[in-house]
């Protein structure tokens, strides 16, 4: 069989890892596979590069994509949809195996629907594709904010201020919450919960009463109502760019004039999309790397490699797409629990 792979969507530590598992696994069972560049736009524009396994022999452990990444979305258009189609016939691909988040593995979904034959990969350091229990790149992503949130630690500390750290995760928390939970955070905003801006300032004070200083961590997706930095420039899914509207700025405002503790923020933005992935990430994107193969071989196509209970499956593209996986109650409970 002959492979085609692309990685699509914001990029995240792990990627590269991943596709070296899906051209090792595919040549040790005899099949060859080429990489498509940036994204779908790669698939619609024709752009490729061959991936020998040396190619891929030293990249285990580097971030970013070899292979590039955009937000490209060619089923928008019937025409350039129409190109991804006979784009994989001139390349003569068997089987294509698409790297990504909720996006990319809703364009694979649109594929799958056309006949094309494909298999995704789930990936985001936002961890909210549905279906799998985690995805590669969060956990990376989330060790460089609780990094972030330990130094924001000794100079608040030091100045006994509070510091707003805010943190990548678009309208699911993920990222918020375990920067919370394993850095020791104040208070957590979620895009999960209502903002309550009362109870937010009682664990400010609670927190600079008791110990001086204050740590917030805010997730970028929380509704604050309208900001200044709001471009509502969207990309081509049509997502807004939540960075730009700033709530870790805003919240650092409201912080200090209704308390008067002097407060800071810190947005550490794609800070957590590069860097070399984690131990766990550079595992479960090879495990899910070499088990999109797998599925492949089996013909399972329109499936996506997941990861359940700690094993992995396959599961229909239409169960992990459409809908985004938010932090639970059972986790907000846990959270709650280490507030101010
Ligand atoms: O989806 C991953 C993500 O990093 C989000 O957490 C963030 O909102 C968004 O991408 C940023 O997008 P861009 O790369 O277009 O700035």
């Amino acid at each position: 069989m002959k492979f085609g792979v692309l990685t699509g969507g914001g990029d995240c530590p792990g990627l590269n890892a991943a596709i070296r598992a899906v051209v090792l696994r595919a040549a040790r069972k005899g099949h060859s596979t080429i990489g498509f560049l940036d994204g779908w736009k790669g698939l619609r524009d024709n752009l490729t590069r061959p991936l020998l396994p040396a190619d891929v022999a030293s990249i285990v452990g580097t971030g970013g994509t070899i292979l590039g990444s955009s937000r490209t979305n060619p089923f928008a258009k019937e025409a350039e949809a129409a190109l991804v189609l006979s784009n994989l016939k001139t390349h003569q691909i068997d089987a294509l195996i698409a790297i990504g988040g909720d996006d990319t593995l809703s364009a694979a979904r649109e594929l799958h629907t056309r006949g094309g034959h494909v298999v995704g990969v789930p990936k985001t350091m936002d961890n909210d594709v549905a279906g799998t229990d985690w995805t590669f790149g969060f956990d990376s992503a989330s060790t460089v904010a609780v990094d972030a949130l330990e130094r924001l630690r000794d100079t608040a500390g030091s100045h006994h201020r509070a510091i707003v750290l805010e943190v990548m995760g678009r309208n699911a928390g993920w990222v918020a919450l375990a920067t919370g939970l394993a850095g020791g955070a104040d208070v957590t905003l979620l895009p999960e919960e209502p903002y309550r801006e009362e109870a937010m300032l009682e664990h400010v004070r609670a927190a600079c009463t008791t110990r001086g200083y204050a740590l917030i961590v805010a997730s970028e997706g929380i509704d604050l109502g309208s900001l200044a930095g709001s471009t509502g420039s969207q990309d081509d899914f049509g997502h807004e760019l939540l960075r730009e509207r700033g709530v870790g700025a805003e919240l650092a405002r409201r912080i200090e004039r209704r308390t008067g503790i002097e407060t800071r923020s810190a947005q550490i933005g794609h800070i957590q999309r590069g860097g070399p992935p984690t131990l766990f990430d550079r595992i479960l994107a090879t495990r899910l790397g070499a088990k999109a193969v797998d599925l492949a071989l089996a013909g399972r196509f329109g499936e996506v490699a997941v990861l359940r209970g700690g094993a992995l499956t396959g599961i229909p593209l239409s169960e992990a797409t459409g809908s985004s996986k938010r932090v639970s109650e059972e986790w907000l409970d846990l959270m709650r629990t280490f507030e101010a």
